[in-house]
């Protein structure tokens, strides 16, 4: 595992050379976190790519989960995150774009759709993630099988209340149930790019690298993964010193 500890104005920029290294030049298949933290990140690659420094259009982009029960075009829903954030100013085309999505009233077919849709486009090259002050990966929750694929998932009460910050801080307006990667499918990925800021994040991160291995604390798993790149803020780091 390499490990970048960095002051907080040196977050953003240490991650996004830290992704570029990974990314293979040609349609690089880029696998996105969709949280506050990784924003930071995309932040950057859209400033770099409006500057003419990447180009980074003919990428593939992967998304790790998705609410269920928002409409179509919701501003809350990561598709509309992919779209504002990463594709849009990315210039990478719709078709390039995947999101997993339930469909009517039904959703456990798009999840499985979903793990083909992934192997259809050959895999994720990176994949971003960070990690939840519960310890969990996605939308993997505290109990998710370290097996798991691509599924319907309830979300935690910790997980809805920090989340709700996105929702103007109403908890009751944060969807109950999600699609997200499983546990597996997130480590086929060949690299993975791990992003963690802040003190709420410290125990987690500090029981995710130094603990068991197990589904207590889903992210452990990533322990298993034979190439894995931190990058954590002094703040996220605290615990592990
Ligand atoms: P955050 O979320 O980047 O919004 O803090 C990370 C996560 O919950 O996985």
């Amino acid at each position: 595992m390499k490990v970048r500890v960095v002051d907080d104005e040196m977050f953003a920029t240490t991650a996004a050379t830290a992704l570029l290294v990974n990314l293979p030049p040609d349609r690089p298949r880029l696998g996105v976190a969709t949280g506050g933290t990784p924003m930071r990140l995309y932040d950057e690659l859209a400033r770099r790519s409006s500057r003419g420094e990447i180009d980074l259009s003919g990428a593939v982009v992967i998304a790790l989960d998705e609410y269920l029960g928002l409409a179509d075009g919701d501003p809350h829903s990561y598709a509309t995150y992919v779209d504002e954030h990463i594709a849009g100013p990315l210039g990478i085309p719709a078709a390039n774009v995947h999101v997993p999505q339930g469909y009517g009233d039904d959703p456990a077919p798009g999840a499985a759709e979903f793990e083909d849709r992934i192997a259809e486009v050959g895999g994720v090259d990176v994949q971003i993630v960070g990690i939840g002050s519960n310890g969990h990966l996605a939308f993997n929750e505290p109990g998710s099988a370290l097996d798991s694929l691509t599924r319907v998932v309830e979300l935690s009460e910790q997980t809805r209340n920090d989340n709700a910050r996105f929702f103007g801080g109403r908890v009751d307006a944060v969807p109950r149930r999600a699609i997200t990667q499983g546990l597996a499918t997130i480590c086929r990925a060949r690299s993975i790019l791990l992003l963690a800021a802040g003190q709420t994040k410290a125990a987690a991160l500090a029981a995710a690298l130094r603990g068991p291995v197990g589904s207590d604390v889903p992210a452990s798993v990533l322990q298993r993964h034979g190439d894995v790149t931190v990058i954590a803020d002094r703040a996220a780091w605290s615990r592990m010193s």
